[in-house]
Parts: structure tokens; sequence; C-alpha cells
């Protein structure tokens, strides 16, 4: 094996980037890369039109309502989409229901509201698995939940929930349905409409390969958020207060248009490889990590039993280590970048007992590793949790020989 990078990060960010993005992106900058919808120019009304292809085209991709594709508003990330889909939603007497595997852009939103604003929420634990149950949903629901919002797939454990049983149950329970999608966009099909999913938080630089600093929400023509933010839209200027109407009623300033063209042409690469196909190869290398894994001693992975409904991330400890130190000895010994600590989702770790090991280490598998690439990654492992147990054993018996 040669000295490069394996980078298995990608859960964090999808890196490299197709060959495509990066083209497109450069010449669409280049060539287009004036202010959309500000300016009645022709290249101002070109770089509008790109916008505006690119909601109809993840609007469709998402399965949201085709009739009203202005309800696809771009913003940074799905952080700053789930933070304006909370604020926007709830206010004081609201009850949220949310569960343990989230990340800290919905708990923090949530403990704010619920410190500040007299906001009460549930979190559902997942059972040993890493899914969280559809009738503990249920059961968490009161006459006052206005929303429930849910992680679509784990950034920690790489587990998928079942988003259609849940949008079932909240449909009949009249509440509204909001998903992150930060893990799935471009991995695992969503149908909004059939899932009855009633806002979708997407972002742009992972698995639909886009850039950082470009993400949004698609939201379903019968739900409406407050406007918890007002800026500049580029239209009707005179009116006082941010517009009612989509998508300005949701998008504040000067759009990101490289992340915009980076966007458009994830779609035409995952259009090209299939989201489907594409998932299937990463889940073969997934597979092939687990079973890598699982026979060293002194590894353990969390909930990967079975990697059905599941993502390309495993998260793993090994023993006698704490987390951080096994991905410094992963990338300083052995090329292998991975993410180490909480990864943003604090409850994941308390409830599996794994913050006193400050969190786990995580593989996330992306669309271009290789299998020589995973099995570099499992040998690495195995030299660490050789090393630990001889130092255990050492440490044993010097404790032996002073007692
Ligand atoms: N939330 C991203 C991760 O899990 C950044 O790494």
């Amino acid at each position: 094996m040669d000295n490069h990078l394996i980078y298995l990060d990608n859960a964090a960010t999808v890196w490299p980037k197709p060959e495509h993005v990066y083209e497109f992106m450069l010449k669409f900058y280049r060539e287009t890369g004036v202010n959309p919808g500000r300016s009645g120019f022709d290249l101002a009304i070109e770089a509008g039109e790109l916008l505006d292809r690119l909601r109809k085209r993840l609007t469709k991709f998402f399965g949201g309502d085709l009739e009203c594709p202005e309800r696809l508003c771009f913003g940074y990330n799905a952080t700053d989409a789930l933070n304006l889909i909370i604020f926007g939603l709830l206010a004081e007497g609201d009850h949220v229901v949310t569960t343990n595997l989230e990340h800290n852009s919905v708990i923090r939103p949530i403990n704010h509201l619920v410190r500040d604003c007299g906001v009460t929420s549930t979190f559902v634990p997942f059972n040993s698995e890493g899914f969280v149950e559809p009738d503990e949903i249920r059961k968490a629901i009161r006459p006052n939940t206005k929303l429930m919002i849910v992680n679509h797939g784990s950034n920690v454990l790489g587990t998928v929930q079942p988003i259609g049983e849940i949008g079932k149950i909240c449909r009949e329970n009249n509440i509204i349905f909001a998903i992150d999608t930060a893990q799935t966009a471009g991995v695992i099909p969503i149908d909004m409409r059939a899932m009855n999913i009633d806002i979708l938080a997407f972002t742009g630089h992972k698995a639909l390969m886009g850039t950082t600093g470009i993400g949004g929400m698609c939201v379903r023509k019968h739900v409406e958020l407050r406007q918890t933010r007002a800026g500049g839209t580029g239209v009707r200027s005179a009116y006082p207060y941010q517009l009612e109407e989509y998508p300005w009623r949701m998008e504040f300033g000067t759009p990101n248009m490289v992340g915009i063209a980076a966007l458009w042409a994830g779609q035409d690469w995952l259009d090209e490889n299939g989201v489907e196909n594409t998932h299937a190869r990463e889940m073969k290398l997934a597979q092939r990590l687990v079973d890598g894994l699982r026979p060293i001693d002194g590894v353990k992975l969390y909930c990967c039993g079975s990697l059905k409904n599941h993502l390309s991330t495993v998260s793993m400890n090994v023993e006698g280590l704490e987390a951080g130190d096994v991905g410094t000895m992963l990338d300083v010994d052995h090329n292998v970048a991975t993410r180490t600590g909480l990864h943003c989702a604090p409850l994941v770790h308390q409830q599996l007992n794994t913050v006193a090991l400050h969190g786990s280490v995580r593989f996330s598998i992306g669309a271009f590793n290789t299998e020589a690439e995973i099995d570099a990654a499992i040998e690495g492992v195995r030299q660490i949790a050789r090393w630990s147990k001889e130092r255990q054993a050492k440490r044993s018996a010097a404790i032996l020989v002073h007692a």
C-alpha cells in the first residue's frame, strides 16, 4: 500500500468530490459568478435560473410538492435549516418529540427553547441495535405535541430510522414531522409525500456531493414557518418586514452560488451513478470493514450486528484506549483519517456509556474508497489493539511485582 491518506471521514464531509463537481463549479463561478435575483442584466438572470432550476430538481429528488418548488429554500447547511425550522415552529406551551440520536443542531436549539421559552421536550432513546421504535415514539406524544423531529441516519452509529412509520404516526396525530437528512440525502432515497414528511433539512457537502456552506430545507405546502431572521431578498425592498412568500421567507442575503453550482453538478453525478448503486457499493465496503474488525481481540463495535437499514458509518473502541488516542495512532502510524470524540451527538454516547472513553472512533466510508483502503484500516486497528493488549498485560504484571 502506498502512503496516500485513507480518508474515512465522509460523514463529516464527503471528500474528494467528483471531478465533474470541481469543473462545473469553477466554470460556473468564472463565467456566471454574479449576484442572482438582484439585477436585471442577462448574466444575473442566468445565475438566478440555475438557482431556480436547482429548487425544482431537489424538490423532485426529495419527493416534495412539485407545484411549489419555491419551498425548497437554501441556507448554509443542515444546522442552519434545523435552527430555522425549530425556532420557526415552536412557541411557549408546545411540546416537541425527538430522539437520543440527534445531533447538537437539534438538541441545542430545543434545549434553548426549553430553558428560555416555555417549550417542553421528550427525547426518545434508541434500542440496543440503534433504532428508535415507532411504538416508543407514539408513547411520547402528548396533546400539545407540535413537532416531531428525527435524525434520519445517525452520524455516530449509521443506523437509518423507520421514517415512513414515524411519518404515519405523525400524520395520524396531526403533528408536524421534520427530518434531518445530513447523513442520508444522496444515500437513501427519500419521498417526502409518500413518507408523510413535512419538512426536510439537508446539507450539500456530504453525499449530495456539493461544497461546504450550502444546504437548506424543503417545506411542504401545508406547513408555515415563522420568520426568525430577516434581511435582503432582492425583491419588494420597500416592504418593511421579511417577506411572507417562499423562498424569501426562509432565505436571507446573497446566496452561496458556488455551493449552488456544486450541488447542481452533484445531482448530475448522482443521476449518472445512481443513489442506490452508490450506497450498495459503500455498504459492501462497510460489511468488509465490520467483518474485519469484529474478530479483533479488544475491539468493541457499536450497533452493527446487522448492516440492514444502515449507512456505511461504523463506530468502535479499542479496549484500554481512549477514542482520541486510537484516532491519533490511526492517523500518524497508518495514514487513516477518522473522526473520534462525541461527534456532536452527546446523547448517543451517554446512552452507549462511551462518554468516559471520550466517545468512539468513527469510520465513514464514501463513494471513492476501495477494498485495499478498508483492509489497511483493519490492519491498523489490529496492530493498535495488539499493542494495547500487550501494554495492559505489562501493566498487570508490574502491579503484581509491586504488590
Ligand atoms: N456532523 C458531522 C459529523 O458527524 C460534521 O462529523
